[in-house]
């Protein structure tokens, strides 16, 4: 079909570095791939899984075949509520749910709300790859912050807002992933995750909230709250989701946020997509009121903490001098810095000739503009590949500095 037949919209898109990057290397048994952040296959609760779809299909099936509201399944949103008030401490006395097709949508759905075009949000520098592409369908302009190992650093978000407001602009919203962040694996301190929340109330904007990776925590030290807990004026939509642990294929997130809020993006999502699907709503919602998830949550983050291990301790025996990277104590990433100079979308080329892929960091800035970082996945590959796949990436870094 001649290109003309497409709309403006969809020809300026931009294909999704990671899908695209994912899409070419999945299950090429010579590539080690630490480009996705998918889960590890086996941490699947299969048996749990059957025993629930058999339960649906023989005690509820004209329920969970059947259409169901925009909102979602009303027994999910009971045991999401109990859930998240009980772990995250999270009042929802003011506050409602609604049920997404995954976080994916959540981010479409606050763009699509929220954002005239033009419009100045605030992200961290690196940041989710699918948010930026996510907001920037509704033409925002994005103001990027640095992070380090404390997170996004709120003292240059608090130097923007003033510059801005000199300039007469508004910001919408600040988008953070405060805990174990995709692609760095950093999580925000309680003081600036605060410090965040007055600067939302002095200079009047939002803050999104999207926690997708809170409960792969593998350290003993105390995750930090949610944001959203100390949110006494509305200004937090907290994002949440069972890709990371149920199972991505099931698609189903959430979003909590003030009842009107909540009720706008009910609109939108009924002109999206009606609902998520009840199905699979119906699983999540009996594998919580099993009591399944807290258990399954210990049994990931054993499984998942060695894999940390093996891809920290290879990235110190084998990488070259000059590079660093994040020590998280969470999530599915770790963040590799080069030195100035490297570019990794070009070196990449040379990494899967050596027989290891991961996405170049500049998937992860609105301009594209850092190009000596990489982030590495450890959730999806094995520890013997995750080691290897490092030695790969070491020697490929090696030889890239010295053909400089
Ligand atoms: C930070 C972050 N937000 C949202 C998502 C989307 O998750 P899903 O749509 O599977 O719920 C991901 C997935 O990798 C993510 O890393």
């Amino acid at each position: 079909m001649s290109k003309r037949y497409f709309s403006k919209r969809v020809l300026e898109m931009r294909p999704s570095m990671i899908r695209e990057l994912v899409k070419k290397y999945y299950g090429k048994a010579d590539i080690v791939d630490l480009t996705s952040g998918k889960p590890h296959p086996s941490t699947f609760p299969v048996e749990i899984i059957k025993e629930l779809i058999n339960d649906a299909l023989d005690k509820a099936s004209a329920a969970v075949l059947q259409y169901g509201p925009t909102l979602g399944y009303s027994e999910l949103i009971k045991q999401l509520k109990s859930f998240i008030e009980k772990r995250y401490g999270i009042n929802l006395s003011n506050q409602d749910i609604i049920v997404t097709t995954g976080s994916a949508q959540a981010l479409d759905l606050i763009g699509a709300t929220l954002i005239n075009p033009g419009e100045v949000l605030i992200v961290e520098a690196p940041t989710y790859t699918n948010a930026i592409d996510a907001f920037t369908q509704y033409n925002a302009k994005f103001v990027q912050i640095p992070i380090d190992e404390q997170g996004m650093m709120v003292e240059k978000v608090e130097e923007e807002l003033r510059r801005l407001r000199s300039d007469g602009v508004n910001v919408k919203f600040l988008y953070t992933i405060p805990t174990f962040h995709n692609p760095a694996g950093i999580t925000m301190s309680e003081d600036r995750r605060k410090y965040l929340l007055e600067l939302a109330s002095k200079y009047d904007f939002l803050i999104v909230e999207d926690d997708a990776y809170r409960e792969l925590s593998y350290s003993d030290e105390v995750v930090p709250p949610a944001i959203k807990r100390w949110d006494s004026e509305g200004r937090v939509i907290y994002c949440g989701t069972f890709s990371k642990v149920l199972a991505p294929g099931f698609r189903v997130g959430w979003m909590v946020a003030e009842p009107e809020t909540i009720r706008m993006f009910e609109i939108v999502k009924q002109r999206r997509d009606l609902h998520t699907s009840t199905f699979c709503q119906f699983i999540a919602s009996e594998y919580i009121r099993r009591g399944y998830l807290e258990q399954h949550v210990l049994k990931i983050r054993q499984f998942y903490r060695p894999k940390l291990k093996v891809m920290l301790n290879a990235l110190e025996e084998y990488m070259p001098e000059g590079f660093t990277w994040t020590k998280p104590e969470g999530g599915m990433f770790v963040w590799v810095i080069g030195p100035t100079g490297l570019n990794t979308t070009y070196m990449l080329s040379r990494a899967v000739e050596n027989g290891v892929a991961y996405v170049p960091g500049e998937a992860f800035y609105v301009d594209g503009s850092v190009k000596n970082a990489m982030r590495l996945n450890f959730s999806f590959p094995d520890e013997e590949e995750i080691a290897e796949g490092v030695k790969r990436l070491a020697k490929t870094c090696s030889e890239e500095i010295i053909q400089r």
